[in-house]
């Protein structure tokens, strides 16, 4: 037995970790090895039960909490219960249930392996085809594109924490605004690259619309200069609320005059109310800042979930400081992933670089924005129909809504109805259908008696 690592039999979690944790023994560059006791380098290294002990440095590893989205969907995934509904994940469905993939990306699938001379390394920052497009795509002609670094990151995350990388590595402890709720990953992943989040006001009290008024005085009295501020360009997630355009034209006034910087997540084009109308917020921040962070996804709008297919734009005052800003976020990049994969990010040059199939995908754009259009008012009308007014679902945008369900009751209809939604209250609009519609508002009605 390895008697001296005692650590063993203590019990496992975070504080048994840390309390036994001493330093870093440097073995020989770059190998570093943490012991759990005070030992000098030397008696470590002697040390009979050296390779042992080593090997029981995992058993410290506590288990991390279930991801509140993704983990929920892996659960309902094992539910054997033939009528489960799953509104967890943000993921578009058809009226069957079904995630298709789009008959543009087919198209252009079967044009890529047709055509396609090489697997071979893509450069750091992406193909420039795909990036030339992307920035035409979000940003039109509302910005010199010179002035704009982009990349291809593995999605909307990819492009989130690269940015966040580039960022923090620049300008360490700099600050970020998050809308108290935002999307469940946003935190963890700014802290995981070093920035400090911080939440601003945005549900009103009830949570069936923006608290308009708090969320100003939250950026007023307490952003300050270098700042950032997190802002869902279209169809918040997690509530499906977005400010109105005059609205947007107030707080971009209000961040320009605090010198505070936009950060933007835009995951959601064209759910709302159009592809270009939803970049409606994106070309009123442009006319007051010059400088923001834009993180791009194509997970939603061409169906690309697990391609990991987002980009990255950094938007500076000058194309004079385009390249450096380029090259750090190369950097960031190649530290994290080296390079981005090839068939996604193909698959949206080949459509967006060809007119008939940028026409295609906008009709298929356009139909997904429809049906889930449809379906949030179904949901209405179906409440309605039970007496519960769920009205304030009608003026929400996108794939979203907060339903004001709780925890508690978002877990009973896990459990008695095999009704999956997020512990926040949030449903996934896209996953709803005609057909288990009725079933899913009798459900929401008995758990909303629950609470009173
Ligand atoms: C969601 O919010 O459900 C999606 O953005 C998927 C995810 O990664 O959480």
């Amino acid at each position: 037995m390895c008697t001296h690592f005692a650590h063993r039999h203590r019990p496992r979690g975070n504080d048994s970790f840390s309390s036994t944790i001493s330093r870093p023994v440097f073995l020989s560059q770059p190998l570093v090895i943490w012991p759990f006791c005070e030992y000098s380098p030397r008696q470590y290294l002697l040390s009979p039960s050296f390779l042992s002990c080593r090997v029981a440095m995992f058993e410290h590893i506590p288990v991390a909490p279930p991801d509140s989205i993704l983990g929920l969907n892996e659960v309902f995934e094992k539910d054997p219960r033939p009528e489960k509904i799953n509104l967890t994940v943000g993921v578009f469905k058809d009226e069957q249930g079904r995630t298709p993939i789009l008959e543009s990306v087919r198209q252009a699938e079967r044009r890529i392996i047709e055509h396609q001379k090489t697997k071979s390394y893509l450069p750091i920052e992406g193909g420039a085809d795909f990036n030339r497009l992307v920035v035409d795509l979000v940003l039109g002609d509302s910005v010199d594109a010179a002035r704009v670094a982009a990349a291809h990151t593995p999605g909307g995350t990819g492009a989130l924490r690269a940015g966040a990388d580039t960022i923090a590595r620049h300008f360490p402890n700099t600050r970020i605004w998050l809308s108290n709720p935002t999307w469940a990953n946003h935190i963890a992943v700014f802290q995981a690259a070093g920035m400090h989040p911080h939440l601003y006001t945005y549900l009103n009290h009830d949570r069936t619309g923006l608290d308009f008024d708090g969320m100003m005085s939250d950026l007023r009295q307490r952003g300050t200069a270098g700042d950032f501020v997190l802002l869902h360009v279209c169809c918040h997630n997690p509530t499906g609320i977005d400010p109105t355009p005059d609205q947007w034209h107030a707080i971009s006034e209000l961040m320009a005059e605090k010198k505070m910087i936009p950060w933007l997540d835009f995951a959601y084009q064209g759910f709302g109310d159009g592809l270009t109308e939803d970049a409606a917020a994106l070309r009123t921040l442009l006319t007051h800042h010059p400088e923001m962070v834009i993180c791009g996804s194509f997970s939603k709008n061409f169906g690309l979930y697990s391609e990991r297919v987002g980009a990255l734009l950094m938007v500076s005052a000058s194309p004079a400081s385009t390249p450096a800003v380029l090259s750090q976020v190369r950097s960031s990049i190649r530290t994290n992933y080296s390079n981005p994969p090839r068939h996604g990010e193909s698959i949206v040059a080949t459509i967006l670089g060809d007119a008939e199939l940028t026409a295609l995908w906008k009709t298929e754009v356009n139909a997904m924005r429809s049906r889930i259009a449809t379906m949030r008012q179904s949901f209405i009308e179906g409440m309605r129909g039970l007496g519960r007014d769920f009205s304030f679902l009608g003026t929400q945008k996108g794939m979203f809504s907060y339903t004001g369900l709780n925890a508690m009751q978002a877990d009973w209809l896990k459990t008695e109805r095999a009704i999956y939604i997020v512990g926040t209250g949030r449903i996934n609009v896209a996953g709803l259908s005609t057909s288990t519609l009725p079933r899913l508002c009798q459900a929401i009605d008995e758990a909303c008696s629950l609470a009173g």
